[in-house]
């Protein structure tokens, strides 16, 4: 019935790791739950936004119920210098943004009931406050990775010291603890860290909301779920895996034909998410371990880069054109009957979902992670930065669902023996054996949580519901 379908708004932060979940959200409300919904964009390239299959309307809907208003991004690179965090540069951003939010939202006739923002976005809860509109904030990371930020913005800097000068684990309540070396980088430098102070603020945002969604799922993290709940006031909703749909224009791309003509499971796809880069040893480490694997590859590779004083990535070689003159000598010759090297980017959905794909070496990024496992493609977990160490350690010792790659204490490196073998276990040898089975468990899981009936589309239902009450 037209008159009670409510109206939610939604606000993406920079970056395709937001912009795809709350996109995909955007859409279950929309085919699922029957909800108008209007997404706010702040993106640094509208055009490629508008261009790519992103915003097609879910399958069965009219494309009415799913507006898309694109906000600008300010540029401020230059009022805030070159040696600032990614992280600080959304941040900033963000809090421009709210201003033209605000404006949108004043101007709209019928008023959404509801607003939901990723963890960039809180600072626009203020205008959900200013319309009466529900505010809620959807983490597209998983639970146990918002327990422990919760909490560090909570306890004493005492207990932190003792994680962080005496390694100690750090005792997150009801969950896991988290080991000194999976510590996110913004606790490592707490005293420093003008981050540490915005977490905390954003931290305390979320806990005065009517709800955190979380891009996980009841089955996959029962106890971090249980722990939330225990202890929390704010009501915890989890609505994952919401992963980005398979786009059938990609299909024919060369990357597909070429993983069409190999046999299946027999592929191990090597790629570090929208931003990774590898130092150049650590690159010819993996090129190594790649061809000593003697085992079929695909691989995105960026340039190499190293971190320079200031903690900023430099970019070694002028590889972003496609050049490829860092590799070993001979390393493309000699692997090419089995192995395809990719410049920058790769459809990766598409490419984990293909029968040839057996293993993803996998820098553990969320978005990543999931998709990994809706795919039921087992890990070879490679963290690199932000909560990566985390899901990486979770994935391997909690979940079953992955190994983990050790770099040498010493100089950080992982060999290229260690890749080699790592590579062999979770593509052939016996000793993987439990985690392809365990992966294809947790893919059945996944689809579970979502199709009608399930846990994560039970909790959309609700909110739905939610938002209909407020609408009354
Ligand atoms: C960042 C964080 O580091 C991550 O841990 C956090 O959970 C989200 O933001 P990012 O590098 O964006 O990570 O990784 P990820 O979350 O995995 O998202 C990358 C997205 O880009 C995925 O949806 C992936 O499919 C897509 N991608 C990446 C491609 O389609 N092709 C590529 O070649 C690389």
């Amino acid at each position: 019935m037209e008159a009670t379908k409510p109206h939610i708004a939604l606000l993406a932060s920079p970056g395709m790791g937001h912009l795809i979940p709350v996109l995909e959200l955007a859409k279950r409300l929309v085919s699922h739950q029957s909800s108008k919904v209007t997404v706010f964009i702040v993106a640094t390239d509208h055009a490629s936004i508008v261009s790519s299959q992103l915003l097609q309307p879910p399958a069965g809907s009219d494309g009415d119920d799913l507006l898309v208003v694109l906000l600008p991004f300010i540029d401020i690179s230059d009022m805030v210098g070159s040696g600032v965090s990614y992280v600080r540069k959304i941040e900033a951003t963000m809090l421009r943004s709210v201003l033209f939010f605000r404006i949108e939202i004043s101007k709209m006739e019928s008023r959404p009931t509801a607003l939901v923002v990723d963890m960039f976005g809180t600072d626009a809860l203020g205008v959900a406050d200013e319309f009466n509109m529900l505010k809620f904030v959807f983490v597209t990371s998983n639970a146990w990775f918002f327990a422990y930020a919760l909490h560090t913005t909570e306890i004493d800097i005492k207990e932190i010291d003792e994680h962080v000068k005496n390694r100690k684990p750090l005792k997150i309540p009801g969950c896991r603890p988290v080991m000194f070396e999976d510590t996110n980088e913004t606790l490592l430098n707490y005293p420093n860290d003008p981050s540490y102070e915005r977490f905390k603020d954003i931290f305390i945002k979320m806990s005065l909301t009517d709800g955190i969604l979380m891009n996980t799922w009841d089955e996959l993290e029962p106890t971090s779920l249980k722990a939330l709940r225990d202890t929390r006031k704010v009501p915890i909703y989890p609505i994952g895996p919401l992963v980005r749909p398979i786009e059938k224009s990609v299909l024919c791309s060369g990357i597909m034909n070429w993983l069409n003509k190999q046999p299946e499971e027999s592929v191990i796809y090597v790629s570090f998410g929208s931003g990774g880069t590898l130092s150049i040893q650590q690159v010819i480490e993996l090129s190594w371990g790649l061809e000593l694997s003697q085992q079929r590859f695909l691989w995105v590779i960026r340039p190499p880069t190293e971190k320079d004083a200031a903690g900023a990535f430099l970019t070694l070689t002028n590889g972003s054109d496609g050049n490829l003159d860092y590799l070993p000598d001979g390393f493309l010759a000699r692997t090419h009957d089995r192995g395809l090297v990719v410049p920058m980017w790769a459809p990766q959905v598409e490419v984990l979902n293909h029968p040839s794909i057996g293993g993803f070496l996998t820098h553990c990024g969320w978005n990543s992670t999931l998709e990994s496992i809706a795919n039921g493609v087992p890990m070879i977990a490679w963290p690199l930065y932000a909560e990566q160490k985390m899901n990486a350690n979770m994935l391997t010792e909690d979940i079953g669902a992955s190994i983990q790659a050790a770099a040498m204490e010493s100089d950080g490196l992982v060999t290229r023996g260690e890749i080699r073998s790592m590579i062999r276990k979770i593509l052939v040898d016996h000793e993987g054996r439990n985690i392809r089975a365990r992966i294809k468990e947790l893919k059945n899981s996944a689809a579970k949580a979502l199709a009608e009936g399930g846990s994560s589309y039970n909790i959309l239902f609700q909110l739905a519901e939610i938002c209909i009450q407020h609408l009354n």
